[in-house]
């Protein structure tokens, strides 16, 4: 059993990453948003590791409820 994961916003944020190892917090308790800093212990829940390997924007799902992880898939839409 897990704590449910809580919404940082409503929309997704676009961000331009350098290549390297990032994790996205896919709890919500983090305070180093939309990336993980440890707050996820205890909630059963585990942060998504996303690899770049050259400098990329992406736009990272902050609402939470994206099927497609750390990636905004538009799912912000229907909450
Ligand atoms: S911010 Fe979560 S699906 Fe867009």
């Amino acid at each position: 059993m897990s704590d449910a994961p809580i919404p940082t916003d409503t929309k997704s944020i676009k961000m331009e990453l350098q290549p390297g190892t990032y994790w996205w917090c896919s709890c919500g308790r983090t305070s180093h948003t939309p990336f993980c800093d440890g707050s996820h212990k205890g909630t059963g829940l585990q942060p998504k590791k996303l690899v770049i390997d050259e400098v990329t924007t992406v736009s990272l799902c902050q609402c939470k409820a994206s099927l497609n992880a750390p990636f905004c898939d538009g799912s912000h839409r229907q909450l």
